[in-house]
């Protein structure tokens, strides 16, 4: 609300969407934050503008700085995988696709890949290259699969199909493997098995014990990685679906000491008859608002899940957690479904249709009925639909790239009122346009179960001695397909020297609480977040590790 004694609406900052670059050079179909000035995109082999070796780029580092984009040599055909970090500070891209594409001869099949970007500081991404070792590779083939960083820093890899289908997971990989492996032969899984036929890119969540939260389709479960054992969760309600074709979003609420108590929030999909075969859905089915809710404590997971409900119907749309605390909705669409063609009415080739262009803000802490609020959101003003990422920066704003539910890339023709999206955008909190706290300096590495010093420049207009300090230990995720994987935020008990010159904080006692790995470390004072420091969170050891 206006208020003219607290501030003149005119100069109060809000949000903004800002153009950060009008050519991604390829599709950024996954995005992830690779070093504190770099994101790594992948797409599919295609005629991405983009070239390397007189060939279609598929895989680019895009510089937050400066927006140049850099083509990365892939191999493999990384279309639809997943990825996350290790524990020593490697990110590893996880499967991806069969086939080849017209003109671009040089791909070898991704479906068993395993792709592997070292750490790598350089700020504008020279020396930084992926490696793939054709010995290196997953024990089942897998496109749409899903992947996070465990309790020992090694990958839990989750479901997904073998060979390319168009809606429906019709030839699936039901089990789950590790890397590095933890044995010879894959898992095998009920859970999956239930879920089908629309189970692809289950939506999963590393636990405070060590466990791995799933929900895929309609279903939820505690997988107990250490005795190979699901727990079976109750349903999310009203028959809502949240794994692909039907992406909702589900994350990871917030974790705070001294109990981390485990929250999960699942948001959008569709509310669809998962038996209706592809041709006989519609573009123009509501996708859905319900947003369903559990604390994965004994007492929770007795209630069950709590509904409550966006400001739209939404899928394709993704949540993602501000250094604060509150989880930002983004992109989508607000009817229709994954994939390229197939349903009954597409628009050009687009399977969904009425994109959400307005992003909401969910407060967990505050009452239900005024978690969701939009005011003084803009619209992005660009579609966001199949193919779109979002990812929160170390800079603490939001990088906004893709959108193609298109069979290659294409920019016009007719009946494209989805084309292949190359704009950049960033998504800018009101607190990027005011003076902001600074973590001056960061130790590389930071110890399970220490306290920790760092140097800390606070402005006057946040050192009065009220302020709300808080100080967030965030794994930024890695996006593809409505979905943050490995995104994670721990709160860290801290307090700010009578000088105001310093900061010290607890970190969490152990990779259960967050998975060793790389982290990025934000200061925010009354809502003002600072850069993230970029840490290794425990000895940067290859995994498995304990610390
Ligand atoms: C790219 O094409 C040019 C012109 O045909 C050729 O001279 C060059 O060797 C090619 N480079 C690669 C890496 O294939
Ligand atoms: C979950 O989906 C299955 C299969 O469509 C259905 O039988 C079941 O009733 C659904 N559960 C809820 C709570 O809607
Ligand atoms: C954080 O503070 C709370 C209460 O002030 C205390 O119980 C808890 O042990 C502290 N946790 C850590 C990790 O320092
Ligand atoms: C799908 O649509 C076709 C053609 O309209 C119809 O004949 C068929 O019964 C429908 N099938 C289902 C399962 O709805
Ligand atoms: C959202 O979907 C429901 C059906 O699930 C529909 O009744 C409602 O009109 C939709 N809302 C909007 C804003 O389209
Ligand atoms: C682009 O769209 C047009 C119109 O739908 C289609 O004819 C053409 O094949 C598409 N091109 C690619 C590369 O997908
Ligand atoms: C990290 O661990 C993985 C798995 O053992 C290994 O392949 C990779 O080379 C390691 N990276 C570094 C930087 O040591």
């Amino acid at each position: 609300m206006y208020d003219p004694l607290v501030s003149p609406a005119s100069s109060a900052p809000e949000w903004q969407f800002n153009l950060k670059a009008q050519s991604s050079g390829i599709v950024a179909l996954e995005s992830v934050i690779v070093n504190p000035n770099l994101a790594l995109w992948f797409d599919r082999p295609s005629n991405d503008p983009l070239q390397i070796d007189n060939h279609s780029a598929w895989g680019a580092l895009f510089n937050l700085q400066t927006a140049e984009v850099t083509a990365l040599n892939v191999i493999t055909n990384s279309f639809c995988g997943s990825g996350a970090f290790l524990s020593n500070g490697t990110m590893a891209s996880i499967g991806g696709d069969q086939m080849g594409f017209p003109g671009n001869p040089i791909i070898k099949p991704g479906t068993q890949a395993i792709r592997l970007f070292d750490p790598c500081a350089s700020l504008t991404g020279e020396g930084c290259t992926l490696f793939e070792d054709p010995n290196l590779i997953l024990i089942e083939k897998r496109w749409y699969p899903s992947t996070a960083r465990i309790f020992d820093g090694s990958l839990i890899i989750v479901g997904g199909m073998h060979e390319e289908a168009a809606f429906y997971n019709i030839d699936p990989a039901n089990s789950f493997e590790f890397f590095p492996r933890k044995e010879q032969t894959a898992r095998p899984s009920a859970f999956l098995e239930r879920s089908l036929p629309t189970n692809l890119f289950p939506r999963i969540l590393a636990l405070p014990d060590g466990s791995v939260f799933m929900v895929a389709n309609n279903q939820s479960i505690i997988y107990d990685v250490e005795t190979d054992t699901e727990t079976i969760l109750p349903d999310i309600p009203n028959g809502v679906r949240v794994s692909n074709p039907t992406d909702g979003s589900a994350i990871l609420l917030p974790l705070s000491p001294p109990d981390f108590t485990p929250e999960v929030l699942v948001c959008g999909g569709s509310n669809m008859d998962d038996r209706t075969p592809e041709q006989n859905l519609s573009s123009q089915h509501p996708a859905s608002s319900q947003c369903s809710r559990i604390t994965l404590t004994p007492e929770g997971i007795a209630k069950g899940w709590e509904i409550e409900h966006m400001l739209t119907n939404r899928t394709l749309h993704e949540l993602v957690h501000l250094p604060n605390g509150q989880i930002l909705v983004a992109n989508g669409a607000g009817t229709g479904f994954a994939g390229i063609g197939g349903v009954a009415d597409p628009v050009g080739t687009s399977n969904s249709d009425h994109a959400v262009l307005v992003p909401e803000l969910y407060t967990p802490s505050v009452l239900q009925g005024r978690r969701f609020s939009n005011e003084g959101m803009p619209s992005s003003g660009i579609a966001r639909v199949y193919h779109s990422t979002i990812t929160l920066t170390p800079q603490g704003n939001f990088l906004i790239a893709g959108s193609n539910p298109n069979g290659g890339s294409n920019f016009t023709g007719p009946g494209i009122k989805f084309p292949s999206e190359f704009r950049v955008q960033t998504l800018d909190p009101p607190f990027m346009f005011v003076e902001r706290p600074k973590i001056l300096s960061a130790p590389q590495k930071l110890a399970f179960g220490s306290s920790v010093t760092v140097p800390v420049s606070i402005p006057d207009s946040l050192s009065h001695d009220t302020a709300k300090i808080q100080v967030s230990l965030m794994d930024l995720g890695f996006s593809t397909h409505g979905f943050h994987t490995g995104a994670r935020l721990v709160f860290m008990n801290a307090t700010i020297s009578e000088d105001k010159k310093s900061l010290t904080f607890a970190t969490p006692p152990g990779g259960r609480v967050f998975p060793p790995g790389p982290a990025t470390v934000f200061l925010t004072i009354d809502d003002v977040s600072s850069e993230g420091a970029s840490v290794m969170m425990g000895g940067g050891n290859s995994p498995p590790t304990l610390e």
